[in-house]
């Protein structure tokens, strides 16, 4: 079968196509033909040898998918041969067949289709986890969002507004903010241009913010901490503009705010049960079109390296999808 390759850490340009033998399941698992695999920004980390996961070379990138059961090995029940299911691996989907856990893989419903299906395991269950169970996001509680068009940031727009809360979507550019309008966002602002935080001031009124969701880091989270209210809630994300920032605590004591670390990829693995009732959640409403997940574009298994280009160039809005 065909795979895209990482056999070094490098830049996207260095990935290699090669054919490798098809998986066999193992005890446990399942064998997924892969209908479409979703990239996100962490990839790019991963290729780089940048990440706090550092599989072994040569792996394939990709830590998510949708496609068919194929096969399943010894002591699986629930699944079968000819199943729509998607699921989470962490790294190694940027191929044609993939050997998983069956007890990861979740059922799509009808109406759900793979490319869609493919990008929302990390980007909507990360917000997911992030808004409910670690923020506690209420109905009209005001929410902002930075990088609101990317990966993760479109899934929290989206998911703000499924809870009831009132979505300010933060962006470099005014395309990428009407693209966050058309998906839900009630206000915007755009930080290329605009000081974010005399913005999230005006914006946030007397009260303040509620509930910041934050994976761009840099300089936009003191701006950003700055504009929380009285019991408010930061959610640290991710570092896609590059720097981790440090925030003066003083702000923190003097709001009597939360800063609460998101780490969803530990969290699936220490609370499954709580894992899967989310995703039972989020393929539900994506069937039902309460929520996008957005398809930025789709790519062949050939052009990997230009999909993750486009990633690292902030071109994505949503998802961009691999189909093997
Ligand atoms: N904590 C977790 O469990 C978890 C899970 C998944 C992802 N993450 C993290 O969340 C972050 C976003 O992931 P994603 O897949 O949603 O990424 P994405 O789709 O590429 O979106 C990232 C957004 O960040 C903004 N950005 C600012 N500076 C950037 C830069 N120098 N390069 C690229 N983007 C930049 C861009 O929006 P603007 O152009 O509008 O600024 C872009 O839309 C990453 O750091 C990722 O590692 C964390």
């Amino acid at each position: 079968m065909k795979a895209v390759l990482c056999t070094h850490a490098g830049a996207p340009d260095d990935l290699v196509a090669a054919d490798v033998p098809d998986p066999a399941p193992g005890p446990g698992q399942a064998v997924v033909d892969v209908a479409a695999a979703g990239l996100n920004f962490f990839d790019l980390l991963i290729v780089a040898g940048k990440y706090q996961f550092k599989p072994a070379f040569p792996f394939s990138p990709a830590a998510e998918f949708a496609g068919t059961v194929s096969a399943v090995g010894a002591g699986v029940t629930g699944l079968a041969a000819g199943d729509r299911v998607m699921g989470y691996c962490g790294w190694g989907a940027a191929r044609e067949r993939i050997a998983a856990d069956a007890g990861t893989l979740v059922k799509l419903p009808a109406g759900l289709d793979f490319d869609r299906a493919s990008g929302l395991s990390v980007t909507y269950g990360t917000s997911y986890y992030a808004l409910k169970d670690r923020a506690g996001l209420k109905p009209g509680e005001t929410l902002v969002v930075l990088g609101a068009s990317g990966g993760v940031g479109l899934a929290a727009v989206e998911l703000g507004k499924l809870i009831g809360a009132r979505v300010i979507a933060c962006a470099s550019s005014d395309d990428k903010l009407d693209f966050a309008r058309r998906h839900g966002a009630d206000e915007t602002v755009n930080y290329a241009r605009e000081d974010l935080r005399e913005a999230l001031k005006r914006l946030g009124g007397e009260r303040g913010i509620d509930v910041v969701y934050d994976p761009v880091g840099g300089p936009y989270a003191e701006a950003a901490l700055r504009s929380l209210g009285w019991l408010g809630r930061f959610l640290v994300v991710g570092f896609a503009a590059g720097d981790i920032p440090k925030l003066p605590l003083n702000l923190v004591l003097l709001k009597s705010c939360d800063v609460l670390g998101v780490f969803w990829g530990a969290w699936i693995k220490r609370e499954p049960d709580a894992h899967r009732a989310n995703a039972a959640d989020l393929v539900r409403w994506c069937a039902d079109g309460k929520l996008s997940a957005h398809v930025h574009a789709t790519y062949p298994l050939a052009d990997a390296a230009r999909a993750l280009k486009d990633i690292a160039d902030r071109k994505v809005l949503g998802k961009a999808v691999l189909r093997p």
